[in-house]
């Protein structure tokens, strides 16, 4: 009986190894541990085995019944977790859980996209500073002491008492030109993206802060028509292919001649509406030919070189591209209004 008991334990063992379902172990289990098992059936036998050997027997037929016992636990609870696993795959169909991700915001990716549009023409990027001096802001731009712009209601002063220079918050990107030009010849090509501030009454057109990209061309016998035909160029690769762009005179002390440049209302395509004041045209950008005295504060001979800046409002160019109405919209961070930008 002994060597039964052997041969059972083996054969037992071999089985148990084997099992990969639930259906294999509940034949296991019928086969050796149910109530016609062979388990109880060598119990039974056990009773007419003879007195002496009852002990070794008893003891290899407990050893048995742990060892089938034991490989049956295990393999149960093997498959009880791999359920677990399974129940949760029966669900794939359900949706996924959805996460909400950051994406840049409008007006830096505007930022991206315009420079991205001049890199291809040759610009690099420049970033000035935001706090600036009066000299970088003002005198070097040819915008003399008297000038209107330099009045306390348009720029926010900082306090400066006890320095050398009286410093503010640029309220243009135009330093940059400067900045640039002190520390390098020519040729040079550049964009200076930044924050500029004004001190204006806040309402849907103007909020005491906003965006700039000044461009900066400097070489020999640099022309209007290269100016234009650049501008032309930024208006087709940002605004769409369709959109009309015109230039008309103005004045800024830095350049002469000075232009600005309107694109197409966007609302009623050059008809006039309210949002166009009725002139079919918005303005987006101010560009001239380099002053000669700008070149004179920075050391360039105006007889050598000749060159042309311009500088666009991003927020301004964007409420036109999209048709947003009110500047305010940028900063509020309604994921609303942010997520048609994305
Ligand atoms: N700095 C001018 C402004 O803020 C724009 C400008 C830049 C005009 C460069 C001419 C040349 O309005």
């Amino acid at each position: 009986m002994l060597e039964k008991i052997v041969n059972i334990k083996s054969e037992a063992a071999l089985q148990a190894e084997k099992i990969d379902s639930p259906q294999l172990l509940e034949n296991f289990r019928l086969k050796y541990l149910s109530r016609n098992g062979m388990l109880n059936e060598l119990f039974e036998e056990m009773k007419s085995v003879d007195k002496q050997k009852k002990g070794l027997v008893g003891k290899a037929l407990n050893e048995l019944k742990n060892s089938l016992q034991n490989a049956f636990n295990e393999k149960k609870s093997f498959f009880e977790t791999d359920k677990k696993d399974i129940s949760i795959l029966d669900d794939i169909t359900l949706p996924g859980k959805k996460f909400n991700t950051g994406t840049k915001h409008l007006i830096n990716q505007a930022l991206d996209d315009i420079s991205e549009i001049f890199r291809k023409i040759g610009f690099n990027v420049y970033e000035g500073f935001e706090i600036e001096d009066e000299y970088h802001n003002f005198d070097a731009l040819n915008t003399p002491d008297w000038h209107p712009s330099r009045d306390m209601q348009d720029t926010f002063y900082l306090d400066s008492k006890g320095k050398d220079k009286r410093y503010l918050l640029r309220t243009h990107t135009s330093p940059g030109q400067i900045r640039v030009m002190e520390q390098s010849m020519p040729p040079i090509r550049v964009i200076v993206p930044g924050k500029c501030y004004r001190n204006e009454a806040i309402s849907s057109r103007s909020l005491g802060m906003f965006h700039q990209i000044e461009g900066l061309y400097v070489d020999k016998n640099v022309t209007f028509r290269e100016l234009k035909g650049t501008l032309d160029y930024f208006a087709k690769s940002f605004f769409g292919k369709d959109l009309k762009t015109r230039l008309r005179p103005s004045f800024f002390p830095f350049t002469e001649p000075s232009a600005e440049m309107d694109v197409e209302c966007y609302l009623c395509k050059g008809k006039g509406c309210r949002i166009c004041k009725y002139s079919g045209w918005l303005e987006i950008l101010g560009c001239g030919m380099i002053d000669p005295n700008v070149f004179n504060f920075v050391g360039y001979d105006p007889e050598e070189y000749s060159g042309y800046a311009f500088g666009m409002g991003i927020e301004r160019t964007l409420m036109i591209k999209h048709g947003i109405p009110d500047i305010r919209m940028f900063y509020e961070n309604d994921i609303r209004f942010l997520k048609q930008f994305k």
